[in-house]
């Protein structure tokens, strides 16, 4: 099977950064890009972020920066620095990269890559949908001409992880998720529904520092800011990996109990952020509405193995 075009919408983020490395592990995803956006923390510290990974890794992907700001222009007050550390890497203290992201914005790089390709890409986006929204709002053109949207985000049937009803994406820009589901672009949500019932065993992440060199301490060292966070929270029985499960989903989606309809996202009031699905066998939209941890857990593992404990001998 051909692999599937990849552009990765990003915003590294500690379950970003496994997720780079798990799609440049995964044979059949070739990752075209890099486009960043702000959420897990600054635009610049995520660019920063997405740039020191591809440095000390060698991953090959350009980066371009993406949205600073939401979609209707409001700047963030305050970053999830309980989760993923103030600088979104965990706090480690890494080098500043050499590498620099490209001249050309996300949303410019998007329009021209995808007016311009003759070969299926899809987008798989992991944070807030902000640079999707400005693309398909500047260049309407461009919705037919992406394949599918993958996203980590949203809610159906399990409360949200900021508010009742609002999954972290979703709420940092609603008026984009709203707008990404009212333009026609076939979606995949995978959702909380989902990601939570896909997690990582701290033994697992254990063993992984053991197999994977250089990329199993890495993980090691910026998760140990997420397991904090769990255990803070007294969950010591598996952390989710939220946007490694969604990039699986991308080309695993056996693994997932998949339902077809149509999804709105409410803006306004106590239920800002909550992604609802009206379920329809002809629907624009699938979200995948459960997982199958052991299933996903093998491929994952499989893949980094292959991939990193190769690069370690
Ligand atoms: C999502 O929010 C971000 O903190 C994570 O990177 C993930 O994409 C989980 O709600
Ligand atoms: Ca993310």
């Amino acid at each position: 099977m051909k692999p599937v075009n990849v552009i990765f919408d990003t915003d590294p983020g500690i379950d970003d950064a496994m997720a780079l490395l798990l799609l440049h592990a995964l044979p059949s995803i070739n990752v075209q890009a890099i486009s960043t956006v702000f959420g897990n923390a600054s635009i610049e510290d995520c660019t920063r972020n997405a740039l020191y990974i591809c440095e000390r890794f060698s991953l090959p992907y350009p980066v371009y920066k993406g949205a600073g700001v939401t979609f209707s222009g409001l700047a963030e007050t305050a970053y999830p620095d309980f989760v993923h550390g103030a600088d979104g890497l965990g706090d480690v203290g890494f080098p500043v990269p050499t590498r620099r992201a490209e001249p050309q914005s996300s949303v410019d790089y998007m329009i021209e890559t995808l007016r311009a390709t003759s070969e299926p890409i899809e987008v798989l986006a992991v944070g807030r949908m902000t640079n999707l929204a400005e693309a398909l709002k500047q260049a309407p053109d461009i919705a037919p001409l992406i394949d599918r949207i993958v996203m980590m985000g949203g809610a159906v049937a399990v409360p949200g992880n900021v508010t009742e009803w609002a999954e972290a994406n979703i709420y940092g820009d609603p008026e984009a998720a709203a707008f990404v589901f009212d333009s026609g672009v076939p979606v995949l949500m995978v959702g909380l529904d989902a990601t939570l019932e896909h997690r990582m065993k701290k033994t697992a992440l254990m063993s992984l520092r053991n197999q994977l060199g250089d990329a199993g301490e890495f993980l090691w060292q910026i998760k140990q800011c997420y397991l904090k966070f769990y255990a803070d929270k007294g969950i010591f029985d598996g952390f989710p990996i939220h946007d490694s499960t969604a990039a699986l989903a991308l080309v695993h989606p056996e693994c997932f109990e998949i339902r077809p309809g149509r999804l709105v996202c409410e803006t306004l009031g106590e239920q800002r952020g909550r992604t609802v699905l009206t379920p329809s066998e002809d629907g624009p939209h699938t979200v995948a509405m459960a997982a199958d941890s052991e299933r996903l857990t093998a491929l994952f593992e499989t893949a980094m193995q292959t991939t990193y404990s190769a690069r370690s001998q």
